[in-house]
């Protein structure tokens, strides 16, 4: 399904849709059964990276496949749409909606201001006749995903978001008010240290931005990307186990939690995945050196990713029971 209704039931009820990114069939299944055992509706997203990396005829036979697993898994009606993920041109827009996707983002972002417009309506005018959905983005997320990379983030301008709206036609926009991609979201110097555990406290998201944006677009679907976590339990799984990964820090949960209590309706995390994955892994590698069977390390590893999902679904987006 498009995201249309998921995304004004998810605004009226005050929850968000979790938006999970998938490359391989374990983190779907993971994904998948955790949307089943919740009932939560669920945004599986594809984007350009995990298109090269996995081939898009695939990928999108393994979301039709996923919507038959839900079923098997005993979900009746599953609710699940399939997302282009930074979509940077019209024609990989296009080739996604005309090879049966739910839902595309077109993320122009990083050009001016009436070249983002320009190109984000052709889309729209596009995808709207077969009835896709097009998520676009304003502002600059620091960070890096996939081919997606800046180095400073800007925040969304309240005061363009009527225009860009209603001049493109898009069915939902993704903002920047602070959350950026990957598992180092905030640099030290941006960040405090707490003086108990010596962990770094990241910045608060731009709330005020969030709450102007709604004031000027009330009852519109708002994304927000780059919203790991980056659990430091599986930060420390990792580096336990022989991993590197220092000062990593993401989004606070009681931030996403609030979040999606407004108008931000869709609420992408990958990276929290691909820790959970690799501390899973890691973990079996560390402790049964002589283990070269891949499903004895990418089995716990799915266990350990739908745990997480299940997680976020309940206790952060607030999404579980919402499709029953
Ligand atoms: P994270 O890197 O925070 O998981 O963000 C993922 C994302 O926004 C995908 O578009």
């Amino acid at each position: 399904m498009n995201t249309r209704e998921m995304f004004a039931k998810a605004i009226k009820g005050g929850y968000a849709i979790p938006a999970f990114n998938f490359n391989n069939m374990e983190q779907l299944q993971a994904i998948i059964k955790a949307a089943a055992e919740t009932k939560s509706p669920v945004i599986l997203q594809v984007s350009k990276g995990a298109r090269n990396y996995a081939n898009q005829t695939l990928l999108r036979y393994m979301a039709q496949g996923a919507v038959e697993y839900a079923k098997e898994l005993g979900w009746e009606h599953p609710q699940i749409c399939l997302h282009l993920d930074h979509g940077d041109s019209f024609e990989l827009c296009k080739s996604c909606v005309d090879f049966g996707f739910s839902s595309v983002m077109i993320d122009a972002s990083s050009l001016p201001y009436e070249e983002n417009i320009a190109l984000t309506k052709k889309v729209v005018d596009y995808a709207h006749q077969y009835d896709v959905t097009v998520e676009a983005e304003l502002g600059v997320l620091a960070g890096v995903e996939d081919e997606v990379s800046s180095a400073v983030s800007h925040y969304t301008k309240p005061e363009e978001v009527v225009d860009f709206a209603t001049r493109t036609g898009c069915d939902s926009l993704a903002i920047s008010i602070g959350t950026s991609h990957g598992a180092y979201k905030f640099t030290p110097e941006q960040c405090t240290r707490d003086p108990k555990t010596g962990k770094l406290v990241p910045p608060p998201l731009a709330f005020d931005v969030l709450d102007a944006i709604m004031e000027q677009l009330p009852g519109f679907p708002i994304v927000l990307h780059g919203s790991s976590s980056v659990p430091q339990e599986y930060v420390d799984m990792i580096n336990q186990y022989g991993g590197k990964l220092p000062d990593a820090v993401g989004i606070p949960e009681e931030q996403l939690r609030k979040a999606s209590e407004s108008a931000v309706c869709k609420i992408n995390i990958d990276s929290d995945s691909r820790l959970a994955f690799t501390a899973a892994v890691r973990k079996v590698f560390a402790e049964k050196p002589g283990e070269f069977d891949p499903r004895k390390y990418c089995g716990p590893a799915r266990d350990l990713m739908e745990e997480l999902y299940k997680h976020k679904i309940i206790n952060v987006l607030g999404s579980s029971g919402k499709a029953e």
